[in-house]
């Protein structure tokens, strides 16, 4: 589609033809019915149109009952499979827009008033770039510290918002390497046109010396660091006695609330447990643990989940440890798979509870 190289940005990711392809049709489709009744409007204004000053009355026509069926059945099949294949079409493309990939890189983002952050999971940070390999499909985590932004690459065809007090997720798989742009696209403020960026697109094996540039640690390390400075290893201890349930193996994996729900221990949901841990109390616990809202930057919050997301379990379970009803194998495969729990995704306000 070159012809139309200065209206659309390039086609630099994986969905972005099958976007495209969906637009180009809906436009087409558009025109051509426009053109249509353009054509029937013309025509009847010419065969219509009052030849004398005392015109005849038309004759009115008549019908056969079978004809009227057939019309009605033309008018209203027609649009229908139109607009049912066009449905199908796009909720297929959400879909697999929407659905990030099992084994797909982690990159958190945090939005503020008027810039973006970014961690990789190696500890490197970015402001306002975002560094990426080609071929390689990245999930990205993002919230805002302030307003709603919005996270937008246009080359990508992604777009989604970031909201404060939430995570909201994006991914994508670039295609080309190369320099792309990154918009705001929710107006946050004054200088919301500011809020722009880079992304960056690289071959995998540059992208792997450019990532091993940072020296500052992992993030999960970073997590671990505050894990311990934040005291929260005093009640987590992971035995027994504990005061607070054991974070091994937590992330992705079904918890038993007080109230009798199960979530899965997603990114929202370890968010939320860290910053406002009486909402959703694990089952046999009390509600000892404070609030942490009030002390942790988003950025801190997300390196303390990435220390907990590490916690892959403890090897094989002892005998003794089935505790938990879900323990069947919880991997770290990420918060997707909480559809085939039939839990939603995010769990904040799932509400899935057996009931009483
Ligand atoms: Cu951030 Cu507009």
């Amino acid at each position: 589609m070159n012809f139309l190289y200065r209206i659309f940005p390039e086609q630099a990711s994986t969905v972005a033809g099958g976007y495209d392809a969906l637009f180009y049709f809906l436009c087409a489709l558009t025109f051509l019915v426009s053109l249509g009744i353009a054509i029937v409007i013309i025509y009847y204004a010419v065969r219509y149109r009052r030849k004398t000053k005392t015109p005849e009355p038309l004759r009115p026509v008549h019908l056969s009952q079978r004809d009227i069926h057939r019309m009605e059945y033309a008018w209203i099949g027609i649009p229908l499979v139109i607009f049912m294949g066009i449905f199908y079409w796009g909720a297929k493309l959400w879909a697999s827009i929407k659905t990030p990939p099992d084994d797909a890189m982690q990159i958190y983002i945090v939005g503020k008033q008027w810039m973006w952050k970014s961690q990789h999971v190696s500890g490197r940070r970015e402001i306002n770039e975002l560094h990426v390999p080609v071929g390689v499909p990245v999930k990205l985590t993002m919230t805002s510290e302030d307003v709603i932004h919005s996270f937008y690459i246009p080359a990508f065809r992604v777009k989604t918002d970031v909201l404060p007090g939430r995570y909201t997720e994006l991914w994508f798989e670039a295609t080309k390497t190369g320099e792309f742009h990154l918009f705001c696209a929710e107006y946050c403020g004054t200088k919301h046109s500011g809020m722009i960026g880079k992304i960056i697109v690289m071959e995998p094996k540059d992208f792997e010396v450019w990532l091993g540039g940072a020296g500052e640690g992992s993030l999960s390390e970073a997590g671990e660091r505050m894990f311990t400075q934040l005291r929260c290893n005093t009640c987590h201890t992971g035995d027994s006695q504990a005061r607070a349930p054991d974070l091994e193996g937590l992330y992705g994996s079904e918890v038993t609330l007080g109230s009798g729900d199960v979530v899965v221990a997603d990114e929202s949901y370890l968010r939320e447990s860290i910053l406002e841990p009486a909402k959703k109390v694990v089952a046999g616990y009390q509600p000892i643990m404070p609030p942490y809202a009030a002390q942790l930057s988003e950025e801190k919050v997300i390196q303390l989940i990435a220390y907990i997301k590490s916690l892959k379990g403890r090897g094989p379970p002892a005998p003794d440890a089935g505790a938990s009803p879900s323990d069947a194998g919880t991997t770290d495969g990420g918060t997707q798979e909480s559809a085939d729990a039939g839990v939603p995704d995010g769990g904040t306000d799932a509400g899935t509870a057996p009931g009483p």
